[in-house]
């Protein structure tokens, strides 16, 4: 088992650990203990991975709540359920709710928690890739509004974050690669990041395809550890998006405009997210900012991983003006994030609308 440390600067109560290793959830009860000084802990899942994983997680006191699954119960009535149950089975400011899913139910459970007494404790059991690369580190916890994707959130840490990586061998093959999106992303930034440590992730996820795709648990233990250190990196220096953490949207605003110009519905966010940074690469080249050569081998990562679906066409002014206008309304600036060298990226908002329009393409 691995462990990493999230240290929030100026907040060290806020500094919290995660775990990464194979079949976990049976000794979760004494992480849980370690971690929490609850007596009582609501554990907030869905019907597929209560399905999957009940019998595996046993926890002492502990009461279940199983909510449907999917995105679009992401929302004021489960959150509504979430802390219901809390008053219902009345959990104390110390008590805990844990968060045992994907990032849906991490995000739900997080802000539940986040406003249950004001705050009461928080453990994410995250269970797909995307929530142990991404979503269960970085604090940020949210439910989506009518009008917007998570537009209702905060800022709330967890005190543990246990990755068990034998949970990932029942994802099917899109999850995966969904989750795998913003692994790539991360080799995109690694030096943007200035982790202690040089992992080489673009080599490694050149050189471990099949191993990746098979889900070998030393793999993928590797994987979401290098993915959680260079996030916890970026999050310790930045962690409510003043500068540095817009890095970790590489691909996003792109990837945005996709989900809402499809409402969600044709593409996972990964997929929006392998498209969006084949996107950010070409305006990138187009300005110069990148050789052919590294512009050859990032596109090569990308199509190799076969995330970014084939034969996507998309509308470019209505593309450009989903990017532009709400932001603009807003008095907002769309911020690029552009590879400007191997591993490495720049934040900008200076861009011609022309290029952006040329970099709209597959
Ligand atoms: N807070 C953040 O920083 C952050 C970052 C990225 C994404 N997110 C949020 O995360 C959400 C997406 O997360 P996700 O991709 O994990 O989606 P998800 O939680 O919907 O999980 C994807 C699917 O996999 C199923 N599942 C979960 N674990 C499984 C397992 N072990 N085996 C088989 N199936 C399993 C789920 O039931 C679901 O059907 C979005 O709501 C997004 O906004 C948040
Ligand atoms: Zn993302």
């Amino acid at each position: 088992m691995e462990k990493l440390q999230v240290n929030i600067p100026h907040k060290a109560a806020y500094s919290y650990d995660i775990l990464i290793g194979t079949d976990l959830l049976a000794e979760a009860d004494e992480f849980v203990r370690q971690y929490s000084k609850a007596n009582k802990f609501l554990i907030v899942t869905n019907e597929t991975v209560a399905k999957l994983y009940r019998d595996l997680l046993n926890i002492d006191n502990a009461f279940w709540l199983v909510l449907k699954d999917g995105e679009e119960y992401k929302n004021f009535d489960n959150l509504k359920l979430i802390l219901d149950a809390a008053v219902e089975h009345r959990l104390e400011r110390k008590d805990c709710i844990i968060a045992f899913g994907g990032g849906v139910i991490g995000d739900m459970a997080g802000f539940a928690a986040s406003s249950y007494m004001r705050g009461c404790d928080f453990i994410q059991i995250s269970t797909t890739l995307l929530a142990q690369v991404d979503s269960s580190v970085g604090g940020k916890v949210a439910i989506n509004h009518e009008h917007g994707k998570n537009l209702i959130g905060a800022f709330y840490q967890p005190k543990l974050v246990l990755a068990d990586i034998s949970t990932l061998k029942t994802l099917d093959l899109r999850q995966l690669k969904t989750g795998l999106a913003e692994v790539l992303k991360y080799a995109f930034i690694e030096k943007s990041c200035a982790a202690p440590l040089y992992y080489r992730l673009f080599d490694f996820l050149q050189q471990n395809k099949k191993d990746i795709f098979d889900m070998k648990p030393d793999t993928m233990a590797k994987l979401v550890e290098i993915c959680c250190t260079l996030k916890a990196c970026v999050v310790n220096q930045d962690e409510t998006e003043k500068g540095l953490r817009a890095i970790l949207n590489l691909g996003h605003t792109y990837a945005h405009a996709i989900e809402n110009l499809t409402n969600y519905t044709v593409y996972t966010h990964g997929e929006a997210v392998a498209m969006g940074m084949k996107m950010a690469f070409n305006l990138s080249m187009t300005r110069g900012l990148i050789d052919k050569n590294y512009y050859n081998q990032a596109m090569e990562l990308i199509e190799s991983y076969d995330i970014a679906p084939k034969g996507a066409v998309f509308d470019k002014e209505k593309f450009y003006d989903e990017m532009f206008l709400d932001k603009k309304a807003q008095n907002g600036k769309v911020r690029f994030v552009l590879p400007d060298s191997p591993y490495n990226v720049l934040v900008t908002s200076d861009v011609e609308k022309q290029q952006v329009l040329e970099s709209i393409k597959l």
